[in-house]
């Protein structure tokens, strides 16, 4: 059964032309779902669609079978900078959904210090986000998205301003942290490389539609060997051929 379903929505923001144009996608419980395309195709747009941000002009969004209207715990969200407060510490960053709802209980706290200790922060749990690194700075917002167990991950390029090496440890322990606890994840990328690591279907936007849909069949878990397979490499040149099958018709 679908998950997040998306059924024919568009969206068009006021005076501007279509953005995005009679998208139907699924998201299975527990599956990791890639989103690719050039800048400006709309898959930020269609994001905040799902996530109900926005509002679509036609068509449905639902969650568990729930309409979405507004965003909700269910659903955590990632953009592209990590966007912590400097004011906070990295334990109080994590804690700030749970705050703008409570009084944080001994439980979310607990909750909050097991997801730092996951992502090996444990040590800078009492430090402000200027004393940490990118990478690290990325993983306490992936702590914070998580904090509520939301069953739903959108993220939004967020290690797009990552160097390489970091980028692989980032998608080893997303892919770890997501699997240990059932999250289903819509993931935007531009790298091709990223959506067939973590991905188990991958979605190609151009002009505001999606034109291809490509289950990645890799066994899981997924680790850096994967890379230098040869199954790995066909899926690459695929989706590399379907992105550029695409330019050529927008041409
Ligand atoms: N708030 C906005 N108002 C008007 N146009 C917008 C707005 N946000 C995005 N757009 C336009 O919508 C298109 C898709 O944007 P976006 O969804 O951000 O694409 P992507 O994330 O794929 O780069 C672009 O042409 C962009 O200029
Ligand atoms: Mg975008």
């Amino acid at each position: 059964m679908a998950f997040l379903d998306m059924q024919g929505v568009s969206y068009t923001y006021p005076g501007w032309p279509p953005v995005v144009q009679r998208v139907d996608w699924d998201i299975t419980q527990g599956e990791f779902h890639c989103l690719v395309g050039r800048s400006g195709c709309g898959k930020t747009t269609l994001l905040k669609l799902a996530a109900g941000l926005l509002q679509p002009d036609e068509g449905q969004v639902s969650l568990q079978g729930q309409a979405v209207r507004q965003p909700g715990p269910g659903t955590g969200f990632v953009f592209q900078a990590p966007t912590l407060l400097d004011w906070l510490t990295v334990l109080d960053n994590v804690l700030l959904p749970v705050t703008l709802q409570r009084q944080p209980t001994a439980q979310d706290v607990a909750r909050a210090e097991q997801l730092l200790a996951q992502m090996g922060l444990v040590a800078h749990a009492g430090h402000y986000p200027r004393q940490l690194s990118g990478g690290q700075q990325s993983r306490v917002a992936i702590a914070r998205a998580l904090v509520l167990e939301p069953p739903i991950l959108l993220m939004d390029e967020p290690f797009a301003a990552l160097d390489a090496i970091t980028r692989e440890e980032l998608q080893d322990e997303l892919q770890a942290m997501c699997r240990a606890r059932g999250t289903s994840v819509f993931f935007v990328t531009h790298d091709i490389a990223e959506a067939v690591y973590l991905a188990d279907r991958v979605a190609v936007m151009e002009g505001g539609r999606i034109r291809h849909d490509i289950r990645v069949e890799l066994p899981r878990s997924r680790t850096q060997d994967v890379r230098y397979s040869a199954a790995f490499n066909a899926l690459c040149a695929e989706l590399r051929r379907a992105m550029d099958m695409d330019e050529e018709v927008a041409a």
